[in-house]
């Protein structure tokens, strides 16, 4: 089983300046926002997106060494926007856990949660232009729009109770991968890789990203996952993900019918959520899922042999290995 700390050791130092790097520049004025900072900041999750960032650096650096605070702000861009729209997503969502513990809506109520994810992007966007390194916030801001666009497309396909599969492959995309992309390639030109190097690295994190994503979506389906939420959430909140979107594309429509009539069901109704995760555990949504999942890691692990053997890349392979593995 492959771990995130053996992942993390080639850059086990760069995370630690990431980390110092963070509570240096992201502090809050007044008591409120000052302790949902704190909490926001210390109930964070696995930090993927540093991680992408500073492997990409070290992999792309000419000595194999990330480009310290050039790296660490990249790191930091990427983030807090990440945080940020976390806890967006939980006011949304009407979400009262994030990680096994309130959301910060449940213990600020949402009005003073938009406040403190609006504070984290503001801060972060002035501490990036600060530093002058416009190439790298240019880079990085730009998928702030793109996430925005996921989750209104998203929403919007919630709302129609309709998803095809390329809305969905649109939605995690945006929401998800654009951002993990945006990490391996800003970690490139952190340490000053030509263009197609980061590029390349661009379609890899996309790859990563995609397959994250449905491994999340195949995890809320799954019982005995740690994942800190509550299983089958996704069902409760009416949500159609790869699972259960492969099962409807392959019914007929009377079945699909009978299934979204389910479906519509799960908010209030837990016999429901049952009887629709039995139905797409049965009809193999959940393998077909993980298919679809492997070849994207297929692609990315194929895209790392473009570049020399290093600590860094074989991490970056281990990250795709741990990904598929993964129960939280
Ligand atoms: C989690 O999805 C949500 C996201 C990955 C993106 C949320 C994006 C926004 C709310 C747009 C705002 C953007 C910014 C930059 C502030 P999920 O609900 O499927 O996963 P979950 O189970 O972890 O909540
Ligand atoms: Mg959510």
């Amino acid at each position: 089983m492959i771990t995130l700390e053996s992942i993390r050791k080639p850059v086990e130092q760069d995370l630690q300046a990431f980390d110092e790097f963070v509570a240096r520049n992201i502090k809050a004025e007044g008591a409120l926002l000052s302790d949902m900072l704190q909490y926001a900041l210390s109930s964070r999750g696995k930090g993927i997106r540093p991680t992408v960032v500073m492997l990409a650096a070290a992999l792309n650096a000419p000595g194999g060494t990330s480009g310290g605070q050039r790296s660490c702000l990249a790191a930091m861009l990427v983030e807090m926007i990440h945080v940020a729209s976390l806890i967006h997503d939980d006011v949304i969502d009407e979400s009262d856990t994030r990680r096994g513990k309130p959301s910060v809506n449940a213990r600020w109520q949402s009005h003073r949660a938009v406040l403190l994810g609006d504070y984290i992007l503001a801060k972060n966007l002035a501490v990036g232009m600060s530093s002058g390194q416009f190439d790298l916030v240019t880079h990085v801001c730009n998928a702030m729009a793109t996430l925005c666009e996921g989750e209104a497309l998203q929403s919007d396909c919630m709302s129609k109770h309709t998803m095809t599969r390329r809305d969905y492959l649109d939605i995690i995309y945006k929401k998800t991968a654009c951002l993990i992309a945006v990490s391996a390639s800003a970690g490139a030109l952190s340490v000053g890789a030509p263009r197609e190097k980061v590029s390349l690295m661009h379609r890899f994190g996309e790859a990563v990203g995609m397959a994250f994503q449905i491994q999340d979506d195949i995890l809320d389906y799954t019982r005995t996952a740690h994942t800190g939420k509550p299983t089958n959430n996704d069902l409760r909140e009416g949500k159609i993900t790869l699972p259960l979107l492969v099962v409807l594309e392959r019914v007929d429509d009377r079945r699909r019918k009978e299934l979204l009539d389910l479906l519509a069901r799960c908010a209030g109704d837990e016999a429901a959520v049952e009887t629709l995760q039995q139905v797409v555990e049965r009809e193999g949504g959940l393998s077909f899922a993980a298919e679809v999942m492997q070849d994207y890691l297929k692609r990315a692990v194929h895209m790392l042999s473009e570049f020399e053997p290093s600590e860094a890349r074989t991490a970056l392979v281990n990250l795709c290995a741990y990904i598929a593995e993964r129960d939280r």
